[in-house]
């Protein structure tokens, strides 16, 4: 057991797929695992352990922002020795060809600054993917047949942002989608020597104004869940 995670030592797979949303967590274990086992439910962040075609598997939540994935990740990491850690999650577009319920890939994850700034201090440290975990994500994405894109985005500190000239410039940069947790999970991915993806769902468009309905929001989800399974287990 750690500070907010009641598993044993042996309850937890070397792959964890993290989604932010802990209920999202249950939804993609009950769904795609076998023989599932909830694993943790300190403060509702639920955790779940099973076999996906027969290969051990743990999707656990990471909640909202960097600095609470960063809490789960790293006990994850030293406590339970995890090595593959792969977000799922949800995306804004920042470009036009970027449509909502595509798959956003994150090779790199920009920032105005992460919980980790304070470690690498006059160090602008490039956060970027696995590279092997990359290239399967992006094979068993276009296999599907996946509108993916591939390439940077950008973790944000704030969902209601004050300074839209900053997302302009990210949008000017080629910066793919915003979200808020990918910068620090390849932070300490490449801190503990751990491979780290992000597969994303556009969920909402910010130069459009698109949003999936709520009632698809499940079902549009499942495909990134897939990617990342067959990502880690090629
Ligand atoms: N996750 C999904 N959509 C987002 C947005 N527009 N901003 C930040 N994170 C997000």
């Amino acid at each position: 057991m750690t500070h907010h995670i009641g598993a044993q030592k042996g309850d937890i797979a070397e792959t964890v797929l993290m989604p932010g949303d802990p209920l999202r967590a249950k939804w993609a274990a009950e769904t795609f695992l076998n023989d599932v086992k909830c694993i943790n439910e300190i403060r509702g962040m639920l955790g779940f352990t099973g076999m996906w075609k027969g290969n051990r598997v743990t999707i656990h939540g990471s909640g909202m922002g960097m600095p609470s994935l960063s809490i789960y990740a790293h006990e994850l990491i030293n406590e339970y020795d995890v090595q593959n850690l792969i977000r799922i999650g949800s995306t804004g577009s920042m470009q036009h060809h970027v449509g909502i319920r595509d798959v956003v890939i994150a090779m790199t994850a920009s920032s105005i600054s992460t919980p980790s700034a304070g470690v690498f201090k006059e160090v602008n440290f490039a956060p970027c993917a696995d590279y092997g975990l990359l290239s399967q994500a992006v094979t068993a994405a276009q296999a599907k047949g996946s509108n993916v894109h591939v390439g940077n985005i950008y973790s944000s500190d704030v969902f209601y942002d004050e300074r839209p000239d900053l997302n302009e410039m990210m949008t000017r940069h080629g910066v793919l989608a915003v979200e808020m947790e990918a910068a620090e999970l390849y932070n300490l991915a490449a801190r503990f020597g751990r491979k780290a993806l992000a597969v994303m769902t556009v969920s909402d468009h910010l130069l459009t104004g698109d949003a999936i309905p709520a009632d698809e929001r499940q079902s549009s989800f499942g495909e990134m869940v897939e990617i990342a399974l067959e990502a880690a287990f090629p």
